[in-house]
């Protein structure tokens, strides 16, 4: 890039040698002023670190996998979510709210990693060493081969790395650290994605698996550019509710390994502890056959996670119905409750309706349909669904029932909680010939009402 001004979007990185709002974040609704920034031309040679090793293209065949190429971070759900530990010269984003925990989570891998391959760097640019002390005292960290900087200079520490030969690598975080020959400030795009891309190279020359910080901006995207996503091999998000102490690890990206898994964690005293049966945490405050309190199975990658769901179908004051949904996507709701309607006959489009996920869970699954459908209907007309009985299934806009995935495991995460019976989609019924609860098909969502609201429409 040659010298001289430019503008550049925050969010996404576009940059335009005019200032004025970004065209492609308008797009999607944000409009975003341009920041001025400075661009100096680089010096050859700067720019790039130290060639990696296979400089050159390799055979397919010819590529050797090194054994024990997974390091486990002793956090199993950590490593659940890395897809079964961090490999080796990746580079791993860590984005959430401030405060949510993440550098607790990085010290507390520090420590396992430290214990079995030490040394492990944690350049912390935001806090001072002794802040990093305090918390590592609070947690009983006390690992030998673990090393703290305070440093802001990237520079400074790739220069260092020769000499420290840190075999794990954690920078907290991405937005404070900088490089001096860039005059632009720490956390502005050109610094962030130089700083990226200066890591990625030498946690893959190094075979250093590295772990960055990032801080996430109000609208909930990762501050910085996004081609910082796209740059790192995975992206870890750590959210949750500021005032519920669990906490949950999701991958959105990883190169080496599934999107799908999540690992749970409990804020305690003394930092975070594995949540090893999410389920029970999450239905411990269910009340007990109560209208509108439903439970369902989510799958999220291989491991079941029982939620309730709850609503509240309360007559509309004045003007439009309010629809107000937490934990669930808005407007799958609203489908859901239109075929509640249209198809049931449920006169629920003048009332007013809230859906909450218990906990400050969250169901992203279409699994998920019928408990919804079903929390809505069981509000509406004041008649609990029983609480030992799980609801499963997607619904159409015809109101049939279709089928869902991975009906077993859901089953047997339930059964395990005391659960007798499920209501499930009638296609699903042939999926498993022996299941651990009772199970009742139904086709429609009509079915469902008669099977578990029996009689309550009619009265
Ligand atoms: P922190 O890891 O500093 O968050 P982040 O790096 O994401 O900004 O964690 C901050 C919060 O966690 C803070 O509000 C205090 C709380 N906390 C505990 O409740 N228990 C603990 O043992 C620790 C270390 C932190
Ligand atoms: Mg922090």
């Amino acid at each position: 890039m040659k010298a001289g001004t430019v503008y550049r979007c925050q969010q996404c990185g576009f940059a335009s040698p005019k200032a004025g709002t970004c065209p492609d974040c308008a797009r999607t609704g944000l409009y975003l002023a341009l920041v001025e920034e400075r661009v100096e031309a680089p010096a050859r040679g700067l720019r790039r670190g130290p060639a990696p090793a296979s400089a050159r293209p390799t055979a397919l065949r010819d590529v050797v996998l090194e054994q024990g190429d997974r390091l486990p971070t002793g956090i199993a759900e950590l490593d659940r979510v890395l897809g079964g530990g961090v490999v080796r010269g990746s580079l791993v984003l860590i984005g959430g709210d401030p405060g949510i925990g993440k550098s607790t989570l990085l010290l507390q891998a520090a420590r396992a990693l430290a214990q079995a391959r030490p040394p492990v760097l944690y350049v912390t640019a935001e806090e001072s060493a002794a802040q990093v002390k305090m918390r590592a005292d609070r947690l009983g960290v006390q690992a030998d081969g673990l090393l703290l900087w305070a440093e802001t200079d990237l520079a400074a520490v790739q220069a260092a790395l020769d000499d420290v030969k840190p075999r794990a690598l954690i920078v907290d975080s991405i937005q404070t650290v900088h490089l001096p020959d860039l005059e632009s400030a720490p956390g502005s795009v050109a610094q962030v994605r130089e700083c990226g891309a200066r890591l990625m190279t030498l946690a893959k020359g190094r075979s250093i698996p590295t772990f960055l910080v990032g801080h996430v901006t109000k609208e909930g995207a990762l501050a910085g550019p996004r081609v910082l996503e796209h740059l790192v091999d995975t992206v870890l998000y750590f959210e949750g509710e500021r005032h519920h102490a669990y906490r949950v690890l999701r991958a959105v990206k990883n190169r080496f390994g599934s999107t799908n898994e999540i690992g749970v964690f409990e804020m305690g005293g003394s930092g975070l502890v594995e949540v090893a049966n999410p389920s029970a945490f999450f239905l411990a405050e269910r009340p007990a056959d109560t209208p509108g309190s439903v439970t369902v199975a989510s799958l999220e990658g291989t491991r079941p996670l029982l939620l309730e769901l709850q609503a509240l179908v309360a007559r509309a004051s004045f003007g439009t119905p309010r629809r107000t949904v937490l934990g669930a996507d808005y407007n799958r709701v609203c489908l859901l409750l239109a075929v509640l309607d249209k198809r049931a006959g449920l006169a629920i489009a003048s009332q007013d309706v809230y859906v909450n996920v218990a906990g400050g869970g969250r169901v992203t699954e279409p699994a998920a349909d019928l408990g919804i459908v079903l929390a809505a209907a069981s509000s509406h007309l004041e008649r609990s669904v029983s609480n030992d009985v799980l609801v499963l299934g997607e619904v159409g806009l015809t109101g049939e029932v279709r089928r869902v995935t991975g009906l077993e495991p859901r089953l047997r995460a339930a059964a395990q909680l005391g659960f007798r019976a499920a209501l499930v989609p009638r296609g699903n019924l042939v999926d498993c010939p022996s299941p651990p609860l009772a199970l009742r098909g139904v086709a429609s969502v009509d079915e469902a009402l008669d099977a578990v609201l029996a009689g309550a429409r009619d009265a």
